[in-house]
């Protein structure tokens, strides 16, 4: 079982005590033989990889067959009867199928649609949802921005914004409260509910039972699973959202430009694009002033698709199977769960923790995300920014800020309302990042993340539980270290 060899006494003794704690952590040893082989410049060049959440990682052997394919096959631009053109067009297609068949998704159920990722997945349905006034849209506190922002469109339609909030410290919905708000849908209108399947903030796994509980009080379920597919298996059979948004390069980080909403058919009947586009239209002419919208996914898919790397959706699907997502999350669950036990375990001299969680202590309804803040042994929140170069300094990645999870934030952080009111009381001065961290003073408007993934391993959880140690008691870390 692989420890780096580099790896000094104290190493292999925490790496003894964490497999008798973890010992199916033994099961997942095919993904240390996958990151030697396989993701060879992590460990050449020193990377401790902690940045999943923000991106996954792809291995080699997924670039060099997209390389061969496309170096052996004439693509051409789709949307034509040419041999080229049907080539690609056979590719995609035969790739929507593919991704269908990942996610345990009938193709009478649902359709795929290609998007550049995540975030334009989820504008799709925030520009098309026929917002009217009356209807209504549903949304935790705990959402990415490109979530939040489809409040814009509901506005703009006279349409209502609700939030559900969740509640620290472990950053979940009242399970008592979910209801409560389910309860306000009118089954007369419009309704729209979005939450991640997985915190992007606090790793915290929102209950995917609330679909159904939505859908029978007639929401229409919009699933976030940009942070929750990359380390869990989604089966579209058991939970059957109406949307689900997703960028691929979580999920195997190759290639960096694609995502995808998949759309139950009635509910992407139910959208309406407000323009139309080349490749969206059945027909358009200008003298009649009209257009017909194509059928199914076409309409929602504006000009030449990707068509060269969407290929390569294909084998990022077949490199994950390969590994297996239960190997997979097995593996995330024994290292987070070895971490979150070793930081919250570091005391200062005078018993303080040095560090403060935002989400679940247990591995129990939570992925590999990890988000906290550092404290000195004054209670002092210690400046994420410092964190961050400090790590940097020991090729640590990891991503400080509020990860595009404001509200997250705000909860977590315990920011109120009144007080980012009066920050945000001047609608004519635009505000930076940095003019909030002084408004909201004396407090964090940000946290630390770390996050595991598909061939994180011991050395770089110890590592990073070797670097937190530095700011006990007040120290700093100088050195820069590479183990
Ligand atoms: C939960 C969640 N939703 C949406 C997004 C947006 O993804 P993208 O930036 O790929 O569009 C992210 C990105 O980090 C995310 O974590």
């Amino acid at each position: 079982m692989a420890i780096s060899e580099s790896t000094s006494e104290t190493g292999r003794q925490a790496f003894r005590s964490f497999l008798e704690a973890y010992p199916e952590y033994s099961d997942t040893a095919a993904l240390d033989e996958l990151r030697r082989l396989d993701f060879t410049r992590l460990d050449r060049e020193h990377h401790v990889y902690l940045d999943y959440t923000g991106g996954g990682l792809y291995a080699e052997s997924q670039i060099d067959k997209h390389m061969q394919l496309l170096r052996n096959t004439v693509l051409g631009n789709p949307h034509s009867t040419n041999p080229t053109s049907i080539g690609a067009t056979d590719r995609v297609e035969s790739c929507r199928r593919r991704i269908l068949e990942f996610f345990h998704a009938s193709e009478d159920d649902y359709g795929v649609i290609f998007t550049a990722n995540a975030s334009q997945a989820l504008k799709l349905v925030g520009e098309s949802y026929p917002f009217e006034p009356g209807d209504q849209f549903l949304l935790t506190f705990d959402n990415h921005n490109s979530v939040n922002g489809i409040r814009e469109f509901d506005r703009a339609h006279g349409a209502e914004t609700t939030y559900v909030p969740v509640t620290p410290p472990d950053m979940r919905v009242d399970p008592g409260v979910i209801d409560s708000y389910l309860n306000l849908a009118d089954p007369d209108r419009h309704n729209l509910f979005a939450y991640p399947a997985q915190s992007n903030f606090s790793g915290v796994q929102h209950p995917l039972s609330w679909i159904a509980r939505a859908q029978a009080k007639s929401w229409d379920v919009l699933l976030d699973a940009a942070a929750f597919v990359p380390t869990n298996r989604l089966d579209l059979t058991r939970f059957q959202p109406d949307y689900v948004a997703l960028s691929f390069y979580k999920m195997f980080g190759y290639p960096t430009g694609l995502g995808a909403l998949i759309a139950r058919w009635p509910a992407l009947e139910k959208l309406h694009r407000p323009w139309f586009a080349g490749g969206t239209i059945e027909v358009a002419s200008v003298q009649a002033d009209r257009h017909y919208l194509a059928a199914g996914s076409a309409a929602f898919e504006d000009g030449t698709l990707d068509y060269a790397n969407i290929p390569a959706i294909d084998l990022g699907l077949d490199f994950l199977e390969s590994v297996g997502l239960d190997v997979l999350n097995k593996r995330v669950k024994c290292l987070v769960g070895w971490l979150l036990d070793s930081l919250l375990a570091l005391r200062h001299h005078n018993g303080r923790p040095l560090i403060q969680l935002y989400g679940p202590v247990s591995m129990k309804s939570r992925g590999g995300t990890v988000t906290f803040n550092f404290y000195d042994p004054d209670g002092q929140v210690i400046d994420h920014d410092l964190i961050e170069e400090a790590a940097n300094r020991e090729m640590i990645s990891l991503r400080t800020g509020c990860f595009c999870n404001p509200g997250a934030g705000e909860m977590a952080l315990g920011i109120s309302k009144r007080e980012l009111d009066s920050c945000f009381s001047d609608p004519e001065r635009g505000m930076t990042y940095g003019d909030l961290r002084l408004c909201i003073d004396g407090k964090s408007t940000g946290a630390v993340r770390v996050s595991a993934g598909i061939v994180s391993n011991f050395d770089d959880v110890f590592r990073f539980a070797e670097f937190a140690k530095k700011f006990l008691d007040g120290k700093r870390p100088q050195t820069i270290s590479i183990a």
